[in-house]
């Protein structure tokens, strides 16, 4: 295990009608806000009047950012910091899922700066003041609502980029798991693999002597695959919906990845997928996983394999590793594509093989140097012709 800087700072109010607390708190901080949120999912399930009551009853001015795109775009964060210097605004409140509290997050740094906001998507060494950033969770997938990174989409470049400084973790966040009784099953299917990739981004990872964290990684893995199906089956089924909200917050504010020299692979090789076709990140990284782990699969990594395959879906040790690792990608096909229900070619996301060459090449080199196994552009193609 190496050594770390253990710092998770966001404050998070958990549980039903816990938004009360989220005013006096964000108090400390000012009283002139934006209001940042999606396509109208809010509106439509009566939460944006009650977040509306609760900044009037703290007396809270604000203004509005909306119709954050799900893969945010530049744009808006550009609008939203324009708003920000304006109005001469001291804080950020997005109330939505990962792409509204990304958009935020991006907002609250470039309302500091005098440049283009792309700059800092491209270069977070520009990022040098952030204003507060707070969120209302609704839908439990990327985490965001507990880290520091922020993913930004700019569709005139076909790049996606996530990055994101300290400043960026929000100080506090709501975590009501009700909010999330609205979110559709398809949302819920690719929220829960967004879930389980984390997780096994950091998971498969070549640090040494990290059984404490792989421990607890394999506890959130199962949590998704026990409950990722109870919430799609009933929506309302608060274990399930509070079980999955709370391991998304896990599953990615730094505590798995602490310890770890950790370079994560599949996400950069998902990004270009919904930097060039716009579909939804979970899906992407469904139909991408099991591929990139045969792929992987090989003498050096079969062991990891086999340490998944027996303490997450309950193999049983007693075969050779290789018939382990392989029944263990196959009941991950099986969860994502027959449970879970996610589409499982990108041929069926009218994806052809037209741009996997110029896609693999834009992929970051330190993810493919550093990250469980070293991959090639080349390999980058390959996995992406195993996926139509
Ligand atoms: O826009 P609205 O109307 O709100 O509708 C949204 C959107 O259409 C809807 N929705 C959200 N909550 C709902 C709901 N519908 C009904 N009831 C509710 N309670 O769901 C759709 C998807 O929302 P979105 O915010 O786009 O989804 P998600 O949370 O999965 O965020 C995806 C974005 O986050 C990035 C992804 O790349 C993608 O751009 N990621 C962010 C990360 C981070 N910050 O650390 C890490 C992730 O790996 C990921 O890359
Ligand atoms: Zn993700």
């Amino acid at each position: 295990m190496l050594n770390f800087d253990y710092d998770i700072p966001t404050k998070v109010f958990f549980g039903k009608g816990q938004l009360g607390k989220l005013g006096p708190e964000m108090k400390k901080y000012g009283d002139r806000l934006l209001l940042v949120y999606g396509g109208g999912s809010i509106k439509r399930t009566g939460l944006y009047a009650q977040v509306l009551d609760m900044l009037r009853e703290n007396g809270i001015y604000w203004q509005e950012l909306s119709g954050v795109e799900p893969n945010p775009r530049i744009e808006s964060v550009r609008e939203g910091a324009d708003i920000c210097k304006r109005e001469s605004l001291q804080m950020v409140l997005a109330v939505g899922g990962g792409s509204s509290i990304d958009c935020a997050k991006y907002v609250a740094a470039a309302a500091n700066y005098d440049g283009d906001a792309w700059d800092l998507c491209i270069d977070k060494s520009k990022i040098k003041k952030v204003l507060p950033v707070f969120s209302v969770l609704t839908l439990a997938a990327t985490g965001s609502e507990m880290d520091c990174g922020g993913v930004i989409t700019n569709l005139a470049t076909y790049e996606k980029i996530g990055g994101g400084v300290a400043d960026q973790r929000p100080k506090a966040s709501v975590l009501d798991p009700t909010y999330t009784f609205t979110v559709p099953a398809n949302q819920t299917a690719a929220g829960t693999v967004d879930i389980m990739s984390h997780t096994m981004e950091t998971y498969f990872n070549r640090t040494p002597g990290t059984y404490f964290q792989d421990r607890m990684a394999e506890a959130i893995l199962k949590t998704c695959i026990h409950y990722g199906p109870i919430a799609i089956q009933q929506p309302d089924n608060y274990e399930a919906r509070a079980n999955l909200m709370w391991a998304s917050s896990w599953a990615i504010n730094d505590f798995l990845a602490d310890g770890k020299a950790n370079v994560w692979t599949v996400h950069p090789i998902e990004h270009e997928l919904s930097a060039f076709y716009d579909i939804t990140h979970g899906v992407g990284l469904a139909i991408l996983t099991p591929r990139w782990m045969k792929y992987v699969l090989r003498d050096e990594t079969v062991q990891k394999f086999v340490e998944y395959g027996v303490n997450v879906w309950g193999i049983s040790p007693d075969q050779d590793p290789f018939s382990i690792a392989n029944e263990a990608i196959r009941k991950t096909e099986q969860f994502f594509f027959e449970e879970l229900k996610i589409p499982s070619t990108l041929t069926q996301l009218g994806i052809g093989n037209e741009n996997f060459e110029r896609m693999a090449k834009k992929v970051r080199q330190v993810a493919l140097d550093d990250g469980f196994v070293k991959l090639t552009w080349e390999d980058v193609v390959e996995i992406y012709k195993a996926c139509l």
